[in-house]
């Protein structure tokens, strides 16, 4: 796999220490309230799992799936929601976890389900990375790990045709394999 990576764009441990630190964040922000995180699939997985251990208040957590209609590394406008929470959301104050901010259409789109049709009080968003340059709905992250730039990236999580997501860093993807 490695072979397949132009440059690696965040090291396995800046990661570590990032997550440690809007863990902290997130535990001191949400102190007292009832916290349920919700991330996405599949992408957000391996972000979640290491950002929940470095969250030291009670939470509980569910998992929502959302996937959109594109070409193999650009997301079309058209999200449909496949997997929705099945906890009670009600009245709780929602963490949505998500691997990339992309064109925002993603996180737009769930945040909405999440409030007006499952009615949680509040929904905050954290993502691993943030490609402002793609933004294309007005949707911002409340906790962000790295901003990047407008490349096609790679690991921890992050996928091309499902295959790199068990890489521990950040890469950006040799272009010729992706413009084959
Ligand atoms: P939107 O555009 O809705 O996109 O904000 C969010 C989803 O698109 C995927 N995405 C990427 N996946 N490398 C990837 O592996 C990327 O550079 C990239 N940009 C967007 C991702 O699934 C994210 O949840």
């Amino acid at each position: 796999m490695d072979q397949d990576i132009e440059r690696v764009l965040v090291h396995e441990r800046r990661i570590r220490d990032r997550v440690a630190e809007l863990g902290a964040r997130i535990s001191r922000d949400y102190a007292g309230k009832d916290l349920t995180v919700v991330a996405l699939l599949k992408g957000g997985v391996v972000f979640l799992a290491d950002i929940i251990r470095s969250i030291s208040i009670p939470m509980d957590l569910d998992f929502a799936w959302a996937s959109s209609y594109g070409d193999r590394t650009t997301s079309s406008g058209n999200v449909v929601l496949k997997v929705v929470p099945d906890t009670n959301l009600r009245g709780r104050h929602v963490l949505l976890v998500d691997d990339i901010l992309d064109t925002g259409r993603t996180l737009a789109r769930v945040s909405a389900e999440l409030t007006d049709r499952l009615g949680a009080a509040e929904v905050k968003t954290c993502v691993l990375l943030d490609k402002a340059a793609r933004r294309e709905v007005p949707v911002h992250a409340d906790y962000v790990g790295f901003e990047v730039e407008n490349v096609f990236v790679v690991g921890y999580g992050l996928d091309f045709d499902d295959r790199y997501r068990n890489l521990p860093y950040i890469g950006v993807l040799k272009p010729h394999l992706y413009s084959k």
